[in-house]
């Protein structure tokens, strides 16, 4: 069955470039980005590895852990990463799951048969510290993804689990948000002494929260 938002995120155990780990451990009380490439030493995965290696300082701000996950053996890694660091010019700096049975990979239904029988297609799962799905992203394996995109996300989550915010259409950090339905203007009131703006009573949109 698929797995979707709002679901529990399947534990599993697996060798890593950093190690062998149970996931549910590893990501103990943090945000979690688990995303798969469909293959080792392919040109668009060695772009994407490569990326998200640089963009690793801005997870570790956010809480997140970023864990990739190909259907390779793990002696292949060693040999892909000197070429991410060497093409890319960062080196991997977040562990790589080795999946070569793809049990993992099927478990989180990376693997879309009519795609392709054995490689994951690229999926980005943003697990949050209750385990549980908070986004789900596929990409076909030629189209490599928005790695900007997946922190935006993360920006507009991690907002909405502190403050009961929503962010709007190509909403950035640090733009005006809008309160969630569920919160009453009575709630509101409360959280806003300074109020906001309503476009409709179901629209009210007020500066972006600190902290
Ligand atoms: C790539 O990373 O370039 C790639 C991997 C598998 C299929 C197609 C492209």
């Amino acid at each position: 069955m698929a797995i979707l938002i709002g679901d529990a995120a399947p534990d599993f155990e697996a060798d890593t470039s950093e190690g062998h780990i149970r996931f549910h451990d590893y990501i103990d009380g943090h945000w979690a980005v688990l995303f798969s490439h469909p293959k080792n030493f392919t040109p668009v995965c060695t772009t994407e590895l490569g990326y998200t290696a640089k963009l690793k300082p801005e997870f570790d701000k956010r809480g997140v852990k970023v864990l990739g996950l190909s259907v390779d053996e793990l002696k292949n890694h060693a040999g892909w990463a000197a070429d991410i660091e060497e093409t890319q010019g960062t080196r991997l700096n977040f562990p790589v799951i080795a999946d070569p049975r793809g049990e993992i990979a099927r478990k989180y239904d990376m693997i879309h048969p009519n795609a392709d029988n054995t490689l994951t297609v690229r999926s980005v799962f943003v697990i949050g510290p209750d385990k549980k799905v908070k986004l789900k992203i596929e990409y076909p394996a030629s189209t490599g993804r928005n790695f900007d995109e997946v922190l935006r996300v993360i920006d507009s989550l991690q907002l909405t689990a502190r403050h009961q915010v929503a962010t709007p259409v190509n909403w950035k950090n640090g733009e005006d948000v809008i309160i969630v339905t569920s919160v009453t203007d009575e709630q509101a009131k409360a959280k806003y002494p300074e109020g906001w703006k309503a476009v409709k009573p179901y629209l009210r949109i007020v500066p972006q929260p600190r902290g």
